[in-house]
């Protein structure tokens, strides 16, 4: 059955002002791919859009919703979260705003709780998550797993994510586990072999968390085998890279015709340029959540984006680095931290992920696209950035 959206006081399309600028796209610039209209309606069928244009040549429909002069947006795609995890860490996070360091230690306590907790209360966590990050707006969202670590752990998070997104990353090579310790060769080895294999029927992608400046990660050589053997296993790339401290990850991610290398926090010359030169196949994910709850530096966005690199903006949720799914407090954080415009900041974070998951059929409302629409408490998407903190979006279920 059909829905028209009517009421619509703004519509921001992240599709041009002719609503027919493809996803994978960056000769737009962010200012003139918004395509706003005024007074809009939007006609969706079958869980697609079918229809953009003046409320007042908006076609019959079976159904009318009315958003009270709300703007609408579309809704925010995630491409980056961790959201297969038990147990809490408050309180390594109140040590390290008490000046620890991070370090990426801490994966470990979160694989403890996650091992014990049983499938029900994995999936049960799960599901208040997805539903807390759609309440802020979010429509898609790629879900890793990383929490488990053993070829049955990994495997059982790989496919509770799959019940809830179709967007499911391995990411056995998150930390060499407490009791690999003294052997990662062999770590290595268990992720590139068996658990692939186990963990590759239920996920798209395959992540590694590269990271030499971290005892508990993985080189760049590691980091390496680890997207080798899952391209093989037919998965997609995606990367950590380059989170604490400069490394082989965004290189790598390029070299390998990764779809994305996500923090980004640390960058040379070198890797902005072969970001800039792999811009059509390699996103740059930014994850401004994580400077804030680490009080590491924030990733410099206007080098990135006033060089051509093409720039995604993703929460990365997860118990340790950013314990919160919420985009208009990740969109906050890039205008206000990162200097990029409200529009740079919406784009990225709609637009941006859709290209940094190789989706063209999301992070925007054009005729075709998902009926992925958020509705935001205010009459642009420049308030998201304007009133943070306030629980200004959300998807619009129909
Ligand atoms: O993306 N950097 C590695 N992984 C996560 C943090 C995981 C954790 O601390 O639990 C991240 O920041
Ligand atoms: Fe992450």
């Amino acid at each position: 059955s059909s829905t028209v959206v009517t009421g619509i006081g703004r519509l921001v399309t992240c599709a041009g002002p002719d609503g027919d600028v493809p996803v994978t796209d960056r000769s737009v610039p962010a200012a003139e791919r918004l395509g706003v209209r005024e007074d809009a309606a939007v006609v969706l069928e079958a869980g697609a859009v079918a229809w953009v244009g003046p409320a007042g040549d908006a076609p019959a429909a079976d159904r009318r919703v009315d958003v009270g002069g709300r703007a609408v947006v579309p809704g925010f795609v995630d491409s980056h979260s961790h959201l297969v995890h038990a147990g809490d860490r408050s309180a390594e996070f109140a040590a390290r705003m008490a000046g620890e360091p991070y370090d990426g230690g801490g994966i470990g306590v979160s694989v403890a709780a996650t091992r014990a907790a049983s499938d029900d209360e994995l999936r049960g966590l799960l599901a208040e998550r997805v539903v807390a990050a759609r309440a802020l707006g979010t429509t898609t969202l790629e879900v890793k797993s990383g929490y488990g670590l053993t070829v049955e752990d990994e495997a059982r998070a790989l496919r509770l994510a799959g019940e809830v997104t179709a967007e499911t990353t391995f990411l056995g090579a998150h930390v060499v586990p407490p009791e690999a310790r003294a052997d990662r060769g062999s770590y290595v080895d268990l992720v590139t072999g068996p658990m692939l294999a186990a963990c590759a029927p239920h996920a798209r992608w395959v992540d590694v968390f590269c990271e030499p400046n971290s005892p508990h990660a993985f080189t760049g050589e590691e980091s390496r085998a680890v997207l080798v053997a899952g391209r093989d296993a037919g998965l997609g790339l995606r990367v950590h890279g380059n989170q604490l401290g400069p490394g082989p990850g965004a290189r790598l991610a390029v070299e390998l015709g990764a779809a994305a290398v996500d923090h980004c926090t640390f960058l040379s010359d070198d890797d902005v340029a072969a970001l800039v030169d792999a811009a059509d196949t390699t996103v740059a994910t930014l994850l401004p959540g994580v400077e804030f709850s680490t009080r590491m530096p924030y990733p410099n966005a206007r080098r990135l984006l006033d060089a051509g690199a093409s720039v995604a903006l993703a929460s990365d949720c997860n118990p340790g680095t950013c314990n919160t799914s919420s985009m208009p407090f990740v969109l906050a954080l890039a205008v206000r931290e990162l200097r990029m415009t409200a529009a740079e900041a919406l784009v990225a974070a709609t637009v941006g992920g859709a290209r940094a998951l190789r989706r063209e059929d999301v992070g925007r409302v054009a005729v075709g696209s998902r009926a992925d629409l958020a509705v935001l408490e205010a009459p642009s998407h420049e308030h998201l950035a304007y009133r943070p903190g306030m629980p200004l979006a959300r998807a619009l279920d129909l």
